[in-house]
């Protein structure tokens, strides 16, 4: 067994872990977070991605000690205290840009570190950042839409017409 101190959604844990142990199961077994979620277990889907010191990373594809001293947010650390959505969480939200739900705890946390490098994406741009995350439902129309929009919240540049409708919904 090997002691990992991992920061996740801003609590410390420490714990002994296997040393074979995924990030993944780490999250989820023994934190309890379970929106980090496996759809393959082979580093294919993306359901899994989480940030690790601000870099997605498809936490299947990880051990928990490699996690060790490191931040890691998964969707479950998105929110504020207060439960206003992130805003990558609310353009998924105000586009429709789930079905069943299950590729979007990934998609979301991609998003994130896509738009942390290229707050204001084109199309082909969020369909190449998003690749490694799949989705059986939703044909990604609607997904790269999100992506888009929530990168036009983020740095401010939403038309009002945009800005009145998220207010609106963040009110419903
Ligand atoms: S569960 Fe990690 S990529 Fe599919
Ligand atoms: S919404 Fe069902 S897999 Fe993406």
């Amino acid at each position: 067994m090997t002691q990992v101190s991992v920061t996740v959604d801003g609590v410390v844990y420490t714990d002994e872990v296997e040393a074979r142990t995924l990030l993944v199961h780490y999250l989820r077994e023994r934190l309890g977070k379970v929106g980090t979620v496996v759809g393959c277990d082979t580093s294919n889907c993306g359901s899994c991605t989480v940030l690790l010191g601000g870099m997605s990373v498809k936490s299947c594809s990880v051990l928990a000690v490699q996690a060790n001293g490191s931040e890691v947010t998964t969707i479950e650390g998105l929110a504020a205290a207060d439960g206003t959505l992130h805003p990558v969480q609310q353009a998924f939200y105000d586009s429709h840009a789930l079905q069943c739900g299950f590729c979007t705890p990934g998609m979301v946390m991609a998003s994130c570190d896509l738009l942390a490098e290229n707050p204001n994406p084109s199309e082909q741009e969020v369909r190449e950042g998003i690749e490694g995350n799949l989705c059986r439902c939703t044909g990604y129309q609607n997904i790269v839409k999100a992506i888009q929009a929530a990168g036009r919240a983020m740095s401010g540049t939403a038309t009002s017409s945009t800005a009145t409708s998220n207010t609106e919904a963040v009110r419903a």
